[in-house]
């Protein structure tokens, strides 16, 4: 298995500010142009109803038969005694792909934070208990984006032992050949709750996939798609129109048809949801801490 992430170079914040501008754009303009995103409401009515699920089934249950060596989580906000409690009680697993918002704020380590009325919690950024389970994290919209650059620029992948951070348009090699590509970013529904750059918890415009993202994919062949969005194509239950048009569902159109993966796995929206769209066999995991459905299943 190839455990380290390929990764393209990335310019200045200046540099992709500079592209950004320009390229969402142009993404728009190629969505309107070759992706028929206008077609969307034909899409909907053609995909299959019944192939969206809303029941959360019994994990030990759904799981049985299942290769529970490799294992896709969705949002984890640095609750990362969640992920310690599965780990621990599934012993055959190696391997966790996470779908972002993983939870990066190494900032606000060690700071006191309320939780609950009279109680009070220090957040612990290195608090997982992994040991020989390797992690593969792609960024999500919740994670200290100043401190992703920063590990960027100095090509530092391996954040703790056997945890790497996997940015936009890194791939991996599985140990039975597949290959994943990791897309992470997606757009806040909070942002404006957030103060820009103030901080861990504060609001980064580097979340959102850019055209120069897009332009950097690999020209590869993809099994497996790691996002923390999906593409427009993926019809989500309960999907609010008022959190806004998100760039990087566009850009994951683009890498839906570029790629055509026959498994695709995302987080974000805090829902489990499943389908499958032409060949792609797809799953929107839930979120640790009280959200409805799972938040992790057995890749497969
Ligand atoms: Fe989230």
């Amino acid at each position: 298995m190839g455990s380290n992430p390929t990764v393209s170079a990335k310019n200045t914040i200046k540099e992709i500010a500079d592209e950004r501008s320009k390229g969402l754009r142009k993404i728009d303009e190629t969505c309107k142009d070759n992706r028929k995103c206008q077609k969307r409401d034909d899409q909907k009515a053609r995909f299959l109803r019944e192939e969206i699920s809303h029941d959360y089934p019994d994990p030990a249950e759904e799981d049985q038969g299942k290769i529970m060596s490799i294992i896709v989580a969705g949002d984890i906000h640095g609750n990362f005694a969640f992920l310690n409690q599965v780990l621990n009680s599934h012993k055959k697993i190696t391997m966790v792909l996470q779908c972002g918002d993983f939870g990066w704020w190494p900032r606000a380590h060690g700071k006191i934070f309320a939780s609950g009325l009279n109680d009070f919690i220090k957040f612990d950024n290195y608090s997982l208990k992994n040991k020989d389970v390797k992690i593969f994290w792609c960024p999500g919209n919740h994670e200290d984006w100043e401190e992703l650059i920063k590990l960027e620029s100095e090509n530092k992948w391996e954040i703790m032992p056997n945890v790497f951070y996997m940015p936009k348009g890194s791939t991996m090699d599985l140990p039975d050949g597949r290959k994943v590509l990791f897309m992470g970013g997606g757009l806040s529904i909070d942002a404006k709750d957030r103060i820009p750059r103030s901080g861990a918890f504060g609001w980064f415009w580097e979340e959102t996939i850019t055209q120069k993202d897009i332009e950097e994919l690999p020209d590869e062949k993809i099994d497996i798609v790691i996002s923390h969005t999906a593409p427009n194509e993926f019809v989500i239950p309960d999907y609010h129109a008022e959190y806004g048009h998100d760039p990087s569902r566009d850009a994951l159109s683009y890498v839906l048809e570029k790629y055509k993966p026959p498994r695709w796995y995302f987080g974000h929206m805090h829902q489990f949801c499943k389908g499958i769209y032409n060949e792609c066999k797809w799953i929107g995991l839930s979120s640790v801490g009280g959200f409805p459905g799972r938040w992790w299943v057995p890749l497969e």
